[in-house]
């Protein structure tokens, strides 16, 4: 598996027709209930420091499939809030979405310095089984603040901390613990893989779900 920065128009429109379709866009928030982002919305969250996004790619070729980031990123209080989405549904449920998702964290800790790592998943949407894999742990459940065709969700809340994260061998932390348990297990785990090249921490991009700063920042744009 590869990672991309969304650093060209191709990709940029790509990422964007996958949050145009609703059964992605309707489990996410890009900020003040903004579920749809327009590639042009999406290049300038992609240049914001407060966001880290990544395409991801198959382990069989080198086309993008999905896309997964950070946002909310805070270099002060080094956290920020994990999100994703896959656009090839072909490559559905093959590990793939958890895989991507321990490499970000895996750069988000390691090169981007964070110490927690939040996110949240609808009540209802099976890719929390996807969270609870990557060894998040919940922290409690924002009530009837979600809404999927006028109906009321809740949003369960996770987190994980830096000792948490169970990474791929190769990107380790310099000097950071590892926790014991493994984040990416058994059937998903021949699927890891190592040696993702260095992002130093000055890389731009990433974007993601409840980010309030996207409208702003596309008006400062
Ligand atoms: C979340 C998402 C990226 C996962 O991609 P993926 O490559 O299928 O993920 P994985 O194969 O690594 O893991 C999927 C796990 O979640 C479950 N899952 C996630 N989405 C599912 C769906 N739509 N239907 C059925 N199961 C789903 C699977 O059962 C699987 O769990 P299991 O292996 O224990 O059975 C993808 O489902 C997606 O794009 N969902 C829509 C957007 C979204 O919900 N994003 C999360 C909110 S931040």
């Amino acid at each position: 598996m590869k990672l991309l920065p969304l650093d060209n128009p191709e990709i940029l429109e790509l990422v964007a027709g996958w949050l145009a379709q609703k059964e992605n866009h309707q489990w996410l928030d890009f900020g003040n209930g903004r579920q749809v982002v327009t590639p042009t919305l999406l290049k300038i969250m992609a240049q914001r420091p407060t966001h880290f996004m990544r395409a991801y790619t198959s382990d069989r070729d080198e086309t993008p499939i999905g896309i997964c980031g950070l946002n909310s990123v805070d270099l002060n209080f080094k956290s920020a809030t994990l999100w994703g989405a896959q656009g090839d549904k072909v490559f559905r449920n093959r590990g793939l979405g958890t895989l991507a998702a321990s490499k970000v964290l895996t750069l988000g800790f390691r090169d981007l310095g964070l110490e927690t790592i939040n996110t949240w998943v609808v009540d209802g949407n099976p890719s929390l089984r996807l969270i609870q894999r990557l060894n998040f742990r919940p922290i409690g459940r924002q009530r009837q603040c979600h809404f999927i065709d006028g109906q009321a969700y809740d949003r369960l809340l996770f987190d994980l901390l830096a000792s948490e994260h169970e990474s791929s061998e190769g990107d380790r932390r310099p000097g950071g613990q590892r926790a014991p348990r493994q984040a990416v297990r058994g059937k998903h785990e021949e699927l890891r893989v190592a040696g993702e090249p260095h992002i130093g921490s000055d890389s731009r991009g990433g974007p993601a779900t409840a980010e309030a700063g996207a409208q702003r920042d596309a008006r400062q744009g």
